[in-house]
């Protein structure tokens, strides 16, 4: 039997960042109410592209893994923030880590984008079909943002995360995955003026992120325990077999509500959600390299992962760590340095925002 081993890991974290304080000069909010409500403290806002974000956590990725682009058969990137829609951004991606000759596609599953792109990648190295891939996550969410709506506005941020899988006999990666969407309430999270159905000839405004947090909140909640469940199931497994749980970042009090439901210890639930905010589909990809640098995945970890996002989708996964949790080579790509603080960067927008 072939498996899809997580041979890599790696992430890419812009330098510029926006505390609560600094987001409370934009809305009307307060540092106090942001970190209470959501366990955000601060996001990082990118200065480059998402192909550059991806791009550099990619190489990450093949660093740690010790092998290089042209070993890759297949890119998929995760991702609803792309830099060009056409030419798909996973090209750009392609040609920038040298994987010549790589199908590239982006996969765009909103925040649970990077749980999809693992069960596609894994399903066709299982399958024989290829035998390396590089999954990418990467979102530049604050370009989304309408800076005069603070219920959305204080949750976002920017990132990228990626894994390499490589085929191998030892019963590890992906081990149990299962997606899905319920479409019915694809209206309560969704990005207004935007997409081909608009008439292109007529003037449109800014694209606009639509949100109701209070239903996003109860239904994530809901799906991302199901689907655990779900998921425990079909690998024959108890909640007592899982050592970590890498959950999507959207909200700190989802994931206490998740942990709750599923009565997983505090010590074992990877968060990071203070520091960026929700990345979209990045979260996980970069929770994940954040659980291994900072040693709560050990080896032969057993680990859950459970995503929600527009759509809505929604996902959860089991994987199995393999031997290794150091890279073989260190982590040494690098973005163009940012002049800027993150308060510059989006200045621009921030003042679109606030005349409409
Ligand atoms: O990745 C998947 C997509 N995202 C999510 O899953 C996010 C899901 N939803 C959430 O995280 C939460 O619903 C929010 C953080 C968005 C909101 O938290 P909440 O506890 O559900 O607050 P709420 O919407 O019920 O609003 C409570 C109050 C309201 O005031 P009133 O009507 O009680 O006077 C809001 O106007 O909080 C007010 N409020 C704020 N106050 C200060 C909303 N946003 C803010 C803010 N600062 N930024």
């Amino acid at each position: 039997m072939t498996y899809a081993q997580i041979t890599g890991w790696g992430k890419c974290i812009p330098p510029a960042s926006i505390s609560n304080d600094e987001i409370s000069q934009i809305v009307d909010t307060n540092d106090e109410w942001i970190a209470s409500r959501t366990g955000i403290k601060s996001r990082r806002v990118s200065h480059v592209s998402t192909a550059d974000l991806a791009t550099a956590a990619a190489l990450d990725a093949l660093a740690c893994a010790g092998i290089e682009g042209k070993d890759i058969d297949l890119i998929l990137l995760a991702t609803c923030s792309p830099s060009t829609m056409v030419a798909n951004t996973a090209s750009m991606v392609q040609k920038n880590i040298g994987a010549i000759g790589a199908a590239a596609c982006d996969t765009n599953a909103a925040c649970s984008g990077f749980l999809y792109a693992m069960q596609l990648a894994t399903a066709q190295i299982r399958a024989g079909m290829i035998k390396r891939a590089v999954v990418v996550a990467a979102e530049r969410m604050t370009w989304y943002v309408n800076w005069a709506k603070r219920d959305s506005a204080v949750l976002f941020g920017d990132g990228a995360g990626a894994v390499v899988l490589e085929a191998s006999d030892e019963p590890s990666g992906l081990l149990a995955s299962k997606i899905g969407c319920d479409t019915e309430d694809r209206n309560i999270l969704h990005i207004a003026n935007c997409g081909t159905d608009l008439n292109k000839y007529e003037p449109i405004g800014p694209s606009d992120l639509m949100f109701e947090g209070r239903e996003i909140f109860k239904r994530a909640v809901k799906g991302m325990s199901q689907a655990c469940d779900d998921v425990l199931t079909q690998a024959n497994l108890s909640l007592d077999d899982i050592h970590v749980l890498v959950p999507h970042q959207a909200n700190l009090r989802i994931i206490q509500a998740i942990q709750q439901k599923l009565n997983i210890a505090d010590e074992k639930v990877m968060v990071n959600i203070d520091k960026y905010g929700n990345t979209s589909a990045a979260t996980i990809a970069i929770a994940l390299c954040e659980a291994v640098e900072n040693g709560l995945i050990k080896p032969h970890a057993n680990i859950m992962s459970a995503a929600f996002g527009a759509g809505l989708t929604w996902a959860a996964s089991y994987i199995k760590w393999g031997e290794r949790v150091t890279p073989i080579n260190a982590p040494s790509a690098t973005l163009p340095p940012c002049d800027k603080t993150g308060l510059e960067l989006i200045a621009e927008s921030v003042r679109h925002c606030v005349d409409q």
